[in-house]
């Protein structure tokens, strides 16, 4: 049984083949309607969510199986019996479990007392089903990943390590440029530098945004992440150097423009940016969809 918990479970053909069958499921959906024909999956919620609910949820019906959505936004696992139990019970009705949690920690408990493949749909840590959505996206446009060279703007958080993850086992250059205390985890980074290091490419953590110069793609994500009750305003200031606007754009050279989405316009990005013509922002929220289509195909065993 393999769950997706971090991103580093997978190698790099493995990130490879994700890549190509959610590119045929893109294609031709209608070809994939009974590959989990009759499946269930728990979606479990602690944070909001728009694009990775409604994405996952409607993978499994494009797949055949059904979604139960589990709201736990009012902080109940755990709490109205242990995660564990939790887990036990799930696994006796479904076939997967879709964690959006506080902690990582949350996850790998589901792991570890379930019997079927815990998807982590964003933690404090790790959105590593992003990540690959998101290559997905800048190979679309790009052509190829390997070589190509990517440069992540503003907080160092958990879309940043998954893209340092996923990159890494990918080939691409993952600078990430993000103010002094606000970088990527440490640990994550040095085991995904190790990672680069087999594929040839590097990952960088850089603090001078003038430094920005000469990227295939530049990606940027929320100043402050769910869960961190910290006002935007309050962090503008160390923040808005490092804002994706026309200007950043022309001195990085790049070709593409990357959000995870939600934004927050006008803060780490313009609204020009976001509606302009280097925007792939909503083609990536798609890509959400054919992305988790196929880890959904790959990790429910058949
Ligand atoms: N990018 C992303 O995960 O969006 P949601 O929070 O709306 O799911
Ligand atoms: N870093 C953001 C991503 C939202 C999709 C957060 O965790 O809130």
């Amino acid at each position: 049984m393999r769950h997706l918990l971090t991103g580093f479970e997978f190698s790099q053909d493995e990130y490879l083949a994700v890549l190509e069958e959610a590119a045929a499921m893109k294609k031709d959906p209608a070809a994939f309607a009974d590959t989990l024909k009759g499946r269930a999956a728990a979606i479990m919620f602690e944070k909001p969510s728009l694009r990775t609910r409604t994405t996952f949820e409607i993978a499994l019906f494009r797949l055949g199986a059904h979604g139960v959505y589990l709201d736990l936004q009012g902080g109940d696992l755990g709490k109205r019996e242990s995660i564990g139990d939790y887990a036990r019970n799930l696994s006796r009705w479904t076939d997967c479990l879709v964690g959006r949690v506080f902690s990582q920690h949350t996850l790998e408990e589901l792991a570890a007392t379930g019997s079927v493949p815990v998807i982590n749909a964003l933690s404090d840590l790790y959105h590593p089903a992003q990540a690959i959505a998101d290559y997905m996206t800048i190979k679309e446009h790009l052509g190829t990943l390997e070589g190509t060279s990517l440069a992540y703007v503003g907080d160092g958080n958990n879309v940043a390590n998954s893209l340092l993850v996923a990159g890494a086992a990918l080939g691409v250059n993952v600078s990430c440029f993000c103010p002094l205390g606000h970088g990527p985890d440490i640990q994550i980074f040095n085991k995904a530098a190790e990672i680069a290091k087999k594929h040839g490419c590097k990952l960088e953590v850089v603090a001078d945004p003038s430094k920005i110069q000469g990227f295939d793609a530049l990606y940027t994500d929320t100043w402050v992440s769910m869960g961190d009750n910290t006002p935007l305003d309050q962090v503008k200031k160390i923040f808005m150097p490092y804002q994706i606007n026309d200007t950043l754009v022309a001195q990085s050279g790049a070709k593409c423009v990357l959000h995870c989405l939600p934004a927050h316009r006008g803060y780490e990005i313009t609204d020009e940016v976001m509606d302009g013509p280097l925007s792939v922002v909503f083609d990536e929220a798609e890509n959400r969809l054919h992305i988790h289509m196929a880890l959904l195909a790959m990790l429910i065993e058949k």
